[in-house]
């Protein structure tokens, strides 16, 4: 019963997620009197009750630390038994679906409930999910797990094919529907139906572009507007120094050029910039670096063209952005029916 409340410490029958390091988490279900093995060897639930979530747990070969169980976690700890969506299309999801505590929810189909797990989070404590699997022992264990996890009051899930029979709800209760089905478009004027009267959001989830193409097409006819296709991607840059060797133009004070440069330079900067040359041979100039360099011989430091002291290398950090960009989940579909 962990999912529904957040608290702080941990109960008999409380869904945790373990973590055992860096991307590599289990989720178990605390039980008194059962030992779950871990790759630090024998874990004894009767040891973790009591405990507060993000503790360290000691194992006879090493450590872990348990933690709450957030709809993130579970995400990547469900039982797959189908494919699932994850935190970041879920994220965009809920943005776009306007989604917030109160909000009414038709999701088809359940699958392996990932989604249906975050949505209950966002929806709570006033909101509902009604949620849809045609697949029979899909709809019982999904269920189940929502019971397991204290989601009950927040979430009634059915088996029901919603493309031949719809949701089976009440016209105009929905804020949202959302779609994750091979062929959403049957559902589409059902869902239409279910949206309340003033309007509401819809989203469907395809891999295939095909599949978009028929889904536009399909809620265009059913008068829903602002349709879009978007693909949510992360895309990491690595963050890399790179060194600049400064090149080394010689001494400039040995150059008849760069001394009759320098002079022009001398005379401008006094006329225009009222800056006395004169007065002090390590005064900043106007990048603030004082000079060092020739204060012997010039009353001007030896510059490269970026700016720098010749001496310096030229180090900075930059964000490199990959090449390709895998990770093509699906295309997610939104569009929106007004009054
Ligand atoms: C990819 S899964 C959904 C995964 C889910 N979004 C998640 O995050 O766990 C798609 C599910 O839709 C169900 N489904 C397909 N067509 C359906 C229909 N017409 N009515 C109800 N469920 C359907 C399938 O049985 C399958 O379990």
């Amino acid at each position: 019963m962990s999912f529904a409340r957040y608290k702080q410490y941990i109960e008999d029958g409380d869904t945790i997620i373990l973590f055992l390091g860096f991307d590599n988490t289990l989720s178990i279900r605390v039980s008194k009197g059962t030992i779950s093995q871990t790759r630090y060897g024998a874990l004894r639930h009767s040891e973790l009750i009591g405990r507060k979530y993000g503790s360290q747990v000691h194992c006879p070969k090493g450590y872990l630390y348990v933690l709450y169980p957030t709809p993130e976690l579970w995400t990547v700890n469900v039982p797959h038994r189908t494919q699932i969506l994850y935190s970041t299309d879920i994220s965009l999801v809920t943005l776009q679906l306007d989604l917030r505590p109160g909000s009414v929810i038709l999701e088809a189909g359940t699958g392996s409930g990932s989604l249906s797990h975050a949505f209950v989070r966002t929806i709570m404590p006033t909101g509902h999910l009604h949620t849809f699997e045609f697949h029979e022992q899909r709809a019982e264990i999904a269920k189940k797990e929502f019971e397991v996890h204290g989601l009950s009051a927040y979430v009634t899930a059915v088996c029901r094919d919603v493309s031949k029979d719809g949701f089976g709800v009440d016209d105009d209760i929905a804020d949202a529907v959302f779609l994750d089905m091979p062929s959403p478009w049957p559902a589409i004027p059902f869902a239409k139906k279910a949206l309340k009267k003033q309007g509401g959001r819809i989203c469907t989830f395809s891999p295939c572009i095909e599949q978009v193409q028929k889904t536009h097409d399909v809620l265009k006819e059913n008068g829903f507007e602002d349709c879009s296709t978007v693909e949510c991607l992360v895309r990491n840059f690595d963050v890399r120094t790179t060194n600049l060797i400064i090149p080394d133009l010689g001494d400039d004070n040995n150059d008849e050029t760069s001394k009759m440069e320098k002079n022009q330079g001398q005379n401008s900067l006094s006329e225009n910039s009222s800056v006395d040359s004169n007065k002090d041979e390590t005064q900043n100039d106007k990048t603030g670096v004082k000079n060092e360099a020739n204060n012997s011989t010039s009353k001007f430091p030896s510059y490269n063209l970026v700016g720098r002291k010749v001496e310096d290398n030229f180090q900075f950090k930059s964000g490199v952005a990959p090449t390709s960009m895998p990770g093509h989940t699906g295309y997610l579909t939104f569009a929106t029916l007004y009054l």
